[in-house]
């Protein structure tokens, strides 16, 4: 008696073969970023954030020009995967920002609301075996199996044996120079570094805009900015 599955999420990651050397640039060039950005906004236990320190647009900074280019290159492969006509959009970085997750820091639940589709990439991943450096965790938000809503919540907990068929979440432990990406609405956390190291990544926020003849004719893409009016301009 088969139980077939349907709808599968696709997470797209590789590891970029050229990462080690770029890793110390990247690096210096994110610390010395956070060095000038904004007073502090984070609390102690949550990592630091280039989007909320005014360090949101590294995706124009030269510094991280090599990352850029990989990014397009794999967001581009990924969109084709899941049947995107590339010919059919333009695709923008919107916002680009490093993190910084020190010892007993890590990013609560959210989603990348104001992007199509999100990658992150690992520059700095603390190693050893016995201590976790935090993990990207992907909610399973549209529960498509939970047949009564609330099933497997923390105060309603009667599902008998977690199997892949009601798994309410997946992990991924980070990956120096490994780039990482996924659609911007999947909610993810990312778990606390328990290392005694820093653990240091960079996020993209990327849009797909309709472009060519037909660009305003799409009813659920965005038309392109060049065809927006700003108020009272
Ligand atoms: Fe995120």
């Amino acid at each position: 008696m088969p139980i077939e599955t349907w709808f599968p999420l696709a997470i797209y990651y590789d590891d970029l073969p050229d990462a080690s050397e770029h890793q110390q640039a990247l690096l210096d060039a994110v610390m010395q970023l956070e060095h000038q950005g904004a007073e502090p906004r984070n609390y102690p236990e949550m990592a630091w954030t280039g989007d909320l320190h005014g360090v949101e647009q590294i995706h124009t900074h030269p510094a991280f020009s090599w990352i850029v280019k990989q990014v397009e290159l794999h967001v581009a492969t990924y969109l084709q995967e899941v049947g995107v006509d590339l010919s059919k959009v333009d695709l923008y970085i919107q916002r680009a920002w490093p993190i910084i997750s020190r010892p007993d820091q890590g990013v609560g639940a959210h989603c990348h609301n104001t992007a199509h589709v999100s990658a992150v990439y690992y520059i700095k991943v603390p190693t050893g075996e016995m201590s976790d450096p935090g993990s990207l965790v992907f909610f399973n938000d549209a529960r498509v199996n939970e047949v009564s809503p609330g099933l497997g919540s923390e105060n309603t907990d009667i599902v008998d044996a977690d199997n892949y068929l009601n798994q309410l979440d997946t992990a991924y432990a980070p990956v120096e120079g490994r780039l990482i990406i996924f659609p911007a609405k999947q909610r993810h956390a990312v778990t606390m570094n328990e290392t005694d190291e820093v653990r240091v990544s960079l996020s993209f926020d990327i849009v797909l805009t309709a472009t060519g003849k037909a660009a305003g004719a799409y009813e659920f893409l965005t038309p392109p900015p060049n065809q927006w009016r700003k108020f009272f301009a």
